[in-house]
C-alpha cells in the first residue's frame, strides 16, 4: 500500500474547512443534525419512515432479511417504481411540472411535464406489450441520451420487464456479451446519436452484435439522425415512432414484490467478464429517494441537472428514479461539453437555470484546464449547490469548482458510492456538514461504514485501509446475475460480514473519510471502470500478441489513464502502426473508453514464481516511481530491462 500511504501524506495537508453557509442551511431539507443518531439508533425504522413516503400497493411484512450476504428489504411489500416517478405526482400541481428537460447536442430541446411523461411511458409501455414482451423478460437499452431512454426505463419498470442499460460508448462485441448474458429478448435502439458534432453509429453497432444473439426477438429504433433508414430489417426492426402510433395513454403499472429485479447493469470486475448487477424494486427505490432529497436538498422549484450518462449507474439513480421519484425537474443533455464551444455546459445551465449541478472530477478538471473564460460568458447565479461523483476529486479542483461555478455561494457535495451500492453511501449532507475539499466526510444516515487493515481490524484515525460496509443498506446490489458464487467471492469473501468496496481510504482525526481510489484491479477512467482483465484479452486477441498486461496511470483529466505492456509474437516486427493497430482493436472490442493511452512493447512481463504478473511494478514503472518490493519476482532482471528501455522511449 505504498502508493496509499504518499496520497495519504498529501491529503494530510489539506485543512480548508467550510461550514455550510447559513442561509442554505436555514433552508435545508435536511437541517436537523439528530438525523444522524435516530438513523444509527434504529435503521429499519430510518428507512421504513422513507418507504412511507413512497406509494405501496400492498405495505411490506418486514423490512429487513438479512441472511448474509443476501439481504431481502421492504419484504412482502408491493409498488411500482414507474408509478412512483409518475402517476403519484399527477394529483396535484405537479401534474403541469416539469419533469424532464432534454436538450440534445445540435441545439433541438424538448420539455415533459409529468403528464406528458406518464403518458409517452404508457403507450411505450402498451407498445412492448404488443410486441410480446411480458413481465420478467429482460430488455437492452442502447440509446443516445435522448428523452426515449428514459421512457423505456420507466415502461420497462411498468410492465415490470428488467432493463438492462448499455452505454452508448460500447462496442459491438461488447453489446454480444451483455445481451448473451442475460438472455434479452428485445433491444431498443437508435438509428444514431450525436457527439461533438458527429453522428455514432447506433444502429450499426446493433446489427453487428445480433450476428450472435439467439434470444433477441424484436429491435425497437428510435429515428434520432436518419443515419439506418436502410439498415431495417424487416419482421426484425420496427421503429419506435410506429410502434407507439395508436397505443392507448393509459397503461396499469404492474403491482411488482419489492423483491422483484428493476434492472441489470453490467459493469467491471476484477475480470475479463462484466458482471451483470442485480438492482431489485423496493430497497432500490427507497435508497435513490431518499438520497436525492436529502443530498441534492431538493425543493419543488429546482432546475437539478446531472451531467452522467444514463448508461452508467450515476444516470439510472439520478437522472431517473432518484429525481422523478421526488416529482423534481430533471435536466437531461445529450452530447460534449465542448460542443459547438467549450462553454456548453454553462450554456445549458444559463438556458434553463439550473439550481443544483452534478458531474464528476474529471470534467472538473477539463474545465479548469480550459480556463475561466468559459464560465465567466454565461450567468451562472442561479445555482446553489453543486456535487461530484465517480472518483476521488483533488482538493484544487475542489476548490475550483466551488470558486468557478459555484461563486463560492454553494456547497459542493461529494459523493461516494458504486454501481453495486446503488445508491449515495458517503457524503456530506449540504446543509449540515463542514466540508473538507478532497473528502466525501461521513456515511449517510443509517449507513456504517469503516476503515479496515488487510486483517479487517478498524484502523485508528489518521491511519489509511481498505473501505468496508458494515451493515446491509437498502439500494444493495442483490447478487450477480446468474452468479451467486461470484457475488459471494468477489464482495463477501475477503473479509467475514463485511462487504468489500475494492477502494483505499483514509479516516482522519473528525472521522471523516476520503476516499484514494481502487486497490484492485480495476482502473478508474474518467470516472468510468474499466478492468485491466478486460483491456488484456482485448489486446490478446489480436493475432499479433502472446500477452499483455494493462495498468491505470495517473492522469491530469482522466484520474487515471490506461496504458498496456504487450510482448508480441517473435514474428512480428514491432512498429508503431502496429501501436496504433491494437489501440483500434481495444477500442473495437470494448469500446473507446478502454483505448490505451500508450502501448509499449516489451520481451517478457514481470511474474511472480507463480506466474502472476506483478501489475503494481508495472505502475511504478509507468509512473517514474521507485520500483517497490520486488522479492517475489521470478527473474528480477525483467523489470529493470523493462524501466530502462521505458524511460528511453517516454524520453524520446
Ligand atoms: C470511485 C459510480 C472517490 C470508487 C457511482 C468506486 C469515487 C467507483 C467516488 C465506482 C468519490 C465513485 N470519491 N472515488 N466521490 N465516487 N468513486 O461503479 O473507486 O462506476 O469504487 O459508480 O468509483 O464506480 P461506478
Amino acid at each position: 500500500m505504498a502508493e496509499v500511504s504518499s496520497t495519504i501524506d498529501a491529503l494530510l495537508h489539506e485543512n480548508r474547512e467550510f461550514p455550510p453557509p447559513p442561509d442554505f442551511a436555514r433552508e435545508a431539507v435536511a437541517n436537523d443534525p439528530g438525523i444522524y443518531d435516530r438513523a444509527a439508533k434504529d435503521p429499519e425504522a430510518f428507512w421504513a419512515g422513507m418507504a412511507k413516503e413512497l406509494h405501496w400497493f400492498k405495505p411490506w411484512d418486514k423490512v429487513l432479511q438479512w441472511d448474509p450476504p443476501f439481504a431481502q428489504w421492504f419484504v412482502g411489500g408491493k409498488l411500482n417504481v414507474s408509478y412512483n416517478c409518475l402517476d403519484r405526482h399527477l394529483d396535484g400541481p405537479r401534474r403541469n411540472k416539469a419533469a424532464l428537460i432534454w436538450e440534445g447536442e445540435p441545439g433541438d430541446w424538448k420539455v415533459y411535464t409529468y403528464w406528458d411523461l406518464h403518458r409517452e411511458v404508457c403507450r411505450f409501455a402498451n407498445a412492448l406489450k404488443s410486441l410480446g414482451v411480458e413481465k420478467g423478460d429482460r430488455i437492452t437499452i442502447y440509446l443516445p441520451m435522448i428523452p426515449e431512454l428514459p421512457i423505456a426505463m420507466l415502461a420497462c419498470a411498468r410492465i415490470g420487464a428488467p432493463h438492462s442499460v448499455i452505454f452508448g460508448g460500447f462496442s459491438a462485441e461488447s453489446i454480444r456479451g451483455r445481451i448473451n448474458d442475460c438472455e434479452s429478448k428485445l433491444i431498443i435502439t437508435a438509428d444514431g446519436g450525436y457527439r461533438r458534432g458527429n453522428v455514432v453509429p447506433l444502429k450499426r453497432n446493433v446489427d453487428e452484435a445480433l450476428e450472435e444473439t439467439p434470444t433477441i426477438e424484436k429491435v425497437v429504433v428510435v429515428r434520432r439522425t436518419g443515419t439506418a433508414d436502410d439498415l431495417m430489417q424487416s419482421g426484425r426492426d420496427i421503429w419506435w415512432h410506429d410502434a407507439v402510433e395508436g397505443q392507448s395513454a393509459k397503461c396499469d403499472a404492474e403491482p411488482m414484490d419489492s423483491e422483484d429485479m428493476l434492472y441489470l447493469l453490467y459493469t467491471s470486475g476484477t475480470t475479463g467478464k462484466p458482471k451483470g448487477i442485480v438492482h431489485t424494486t423496493g430497497g432500490y427505490l427507497v435508497g435513490v429517494y431518499t438520497t436525492s432529497k436529502y443530498v441534492f436538498d431538493l425543493k419543488e422549484d429546482d432546475v437539478y441537472w446531472c451531467t452522467a450518462d444514463i448508461g452508467w449507474v450515476t444516470g439510472h439513480s439520478y437522472i431517473v428514479y432518484g429525481p422523478l421519484a421526488n416529482g423534481a425537474t430533471s435536466v437531461m443533455y445529450e452530447g460534449t461539453p465542448d460542443h459547438p464551444d467549450r462553454d456548453r455546459f454553462w450554456a445549458v445551465v444559463e438556458k434553463y437555470g439550473c439550481t443544483i449541478l452534478y458531474t464528476a472530477p474529471t470534467a472538473i478538471r477539463t474545465f479548469m484546464k480550459w480556463g475561466e473564460e468559459y464560465p465567466e460568458r454565461r450567468d451562472l447565479s442561479t445555482l446553489r449547490l453543486l456535487g461530484t461523483v465517480g472518483e476521488p476529486i483533488n482538493p484544487e479542483a475542489w476548490i475550483w469548482y466551488w470558486q468557478n461555478i459555484g461563486q463560492g455561494r454553494c456547497p459542493v457535495v461529494d459523493t461516494w458510492w458504486q454501481t453495486e451500492t446503488g445508491m449515495i453511501l458517503v457524503t456530506p449532507l449540504p446543509g449540515l456538514t463542514t466540508l473538507k475539499p478532497g473528502s466525501a466526510t461521513k456515511p449517510f444516515p443509517g449507513i456504517t461504514a469503516d476503515v479496515v487493515d488487510e486483517n479487517g481490524i478498524p484502523v485508528a484515525p489518521g491511519q489509511g485501509g481498505l473501505l468496508v460496509l458494515t451493515k446491509p443498506w437498502p439500494a444493495m446490489l442483490r447478487t450477480i446475475y446468474g452468479d451467486p458464487d461470484r457475488y459471494i467471492e468477489q464482495y463477501w469473501s475477503r473479509f467475514p460480514n463485511l462487504y468489500f468496496t475494492g477502494d483505499g481510504c483514509k479516516k482522519d482525526q473528525d472521522g471523516y473519510l476520503w476516499l484514494l481510489g481502487r486497490v484492485d484491479d480495476v482502473i478508474n477512467v474518467a470516472a468510468h471502470r474499466i478492468s485491466t482483465m478486460e483491456v488484456e484479452s482485448a489486446l490478446v486477441d489480436h493475432h499479433a500478441v502472446v500477452e499483455a498486461a494493462s495498468i491505470g496511470r495517473s492522469d491530469d483529466i482522466k484520474g487515471q489513464a490506461v496504458v498496456a505492456f504487450v510482448t508480441l509474437k517473435d514474428t512480428v516486427t514491432p512498429s508503431d502502426e502496429l501501436k496504433v493497430e491494437l489501440k483500434k482493436h481495444v477500442t473495437q472490442k470494448i469500446g473507446a473508453i478502454a483505448r490505451p493511452d500508450d502501448i509499449f512493447f516489451t520481451a517478457e512481463l514481470p511474474k511472480t514464481r507463480s506466474g502472476k504478473i506483478m501489475r503494481r511494478l508495472l505502475r511504478d514503472i509507468a509512473e517514474g516511481r521507485a520500483i517497490g518490493d520486488t522479492t517475489t519476482l521470478a527473474d528480477s532482471s525483467v523489470i529493470q530491462t523493462l524501466k530502462e528501455k521505458y524511460g528511453e522511449e517516454t524520453e524520446g
